[in-house]
């Protein structure tokens, strides 16, 4: 892994996380290009032979038709990604694949795989109070992104799977969603509510009370019915879950698998990431580095002679122009100070900076720039 000291040195590079990892996970603060990165990390490993696929989350609409996923389509298994050059013809042996995740559906099949029959199953998946949570459970969303990648991990058909993750409020709720869903399935609530074959009105527990009264209040009778047979099935499927909660929380702390911290050179986004760094750190999660998106070009610097000959141009174009000139070079004045900051925390990983681009990354040639800038090519 190369190392850069600070954000002047020659940018580090993610070639051997992208020729040897099993598992990237990109993380970060919003809207800072988690899912751009994870989709150029793919075309990188894609062209370096590897049979790859990335399991994006909320695609940017461009990207995603770059990609050739289509948001209505009702199915969130593997599409091949074509036209990538170099990888396209004959001999080449990497492959690209992707898919968009349906938290819903990694459910469904995770259900499916814990319950020992169909009729199990079914008890589960049509229960109404489950058909209502299963995609929009607070905190689902991350778990299914990394239970998706267990799933595709562990189906052995991949030398790589690449996991972006979703606009969470806070990027670290992906590395608690876990412990999350083993501290959910100990709450008293979810305890009263799955003990034995005891009826709803011998409901004893104080919390379990209140909450179904607060259920039957807002949603009527059959729903606290709904309420309850779905967590009594759950409770069949609890210790499966539990277990893969362990699992995946192990997985995600093992040699196979790396995060990439991905960031925007702003003050906030910087703030979050190095927030999300020392979590990584504390957590035992191993870390690849950071890549840090978005950043402004630094204008070509006014000689003194090119300033005296402005000086007195008074209102006009050329004054605005000037005067944008100089906000520009703030700007990217003060963007480099800030990543100073994130460079120096990840002083011992990779830091790859990436440059705000003209247009949006919509197509594969765009993914292609982005590719070889993070793992040091052209
Ligand atoms: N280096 C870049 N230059 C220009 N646009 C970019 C760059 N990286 C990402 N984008 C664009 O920014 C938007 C957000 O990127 P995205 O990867 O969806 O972010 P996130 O997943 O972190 O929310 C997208 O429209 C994407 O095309
Ligand atoms: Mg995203």
């Amino acid at each position: 892994m190369t190392t850069t000291e600070n954000s002047s040195a020659p940018a580090g590079s993610f070639v051997s996380e992208v020729s040897s990892a099993s598992l990237i996970v990109t993380c970060g603060p919003g809207g800072v290009g988690k899912t751009t990165t994870a989709a150029a990390l793919g075309v990188a490993a894609a062209r370096a032979g590897r049979r790859v696929v990335v399991v994006t989350v909320d695609p940017a609409r461009r990207l995603a038709d770059a990609l050739g996923l289509d948001a209505g389509a009702a199915s969130d298994a593997p599409h091949r990604v074509t036209g990538l050059p170099g990888i396209d013809t004959d001999e080449a042996t990497g492959e690209l694949w992707a898919l968009m995740l349906d938290a819903a559906s990694t459910f469904d099949r995770l259900v499916h795989e814990q319950t020992a029959n169909q009729k199990q199953a079914e008890a589960i998946l049509e229960n109404p109070v489950y058909r209502a949570i299963s995609g929009s459970l607070s905190g689902a969303q991350e778990y299914m992104a990394i239970e998706r990648l267990h799933q595709l991990y562990t189906s052995g058909e991949w030398d790589l799977v690449i996991v972006d993750t979703p606009p969470s409020r806070h990027a670290i709720d992906l590395l608690e969603a876990p412990d999350r869903l083993i501290g959910f399935l100990s709450h008293p609530v979810y305890r009263t509510l799955t003990v034995g074959q005891r009826a709803f009105a011998k409901v004893t527990n104080a919390a379990a009370s209140m909450f179904l009264w607060a259920v039957r209040r807002l949603a009527g009778p059959q729903i606290v019915e709904d309420t309850v047979e779905f967590f009594r099935s759950l409770a069949n499927i609890e210790p499966g879950l539990r277990k893969r909660a362990g699992e995946v929380s192990v997985l995600l702390r093992s040699d196979a698998a790396t995060f990439v911290v991905v960031s925007s050179p702003r003050a906030e986004a910087i703030g979050e990431a190095e927030h999300l760094i020392g979590a990584l750190r504390d957590g035992d999660f191993p870390f690849a580095g950071v890549v840090i998106n978005l950043i402004h070009p630094m204008p070509d610097p006014l000689t003194p002679a090119d300033r005296a000959a402005l000086a007195d141009i008074g209102e006009g174009p050329l004054a605005d122009h000037l005067s944008w000139h100089d906000e520009l070079t703030d700007l990217a004045v003060s963007e480099r100070e800030e990543l100073a900051v994130l460079a120096d925390l990840a002083e011992d990983v990779s830091v790859v900076e990436l440059p705000l681009l003209a247009v949006d990354v919509h197509d594969v040639a765009g993914l292609v720039g982005l590719a070889d800038q993070l793992v040091g090519g052209n």
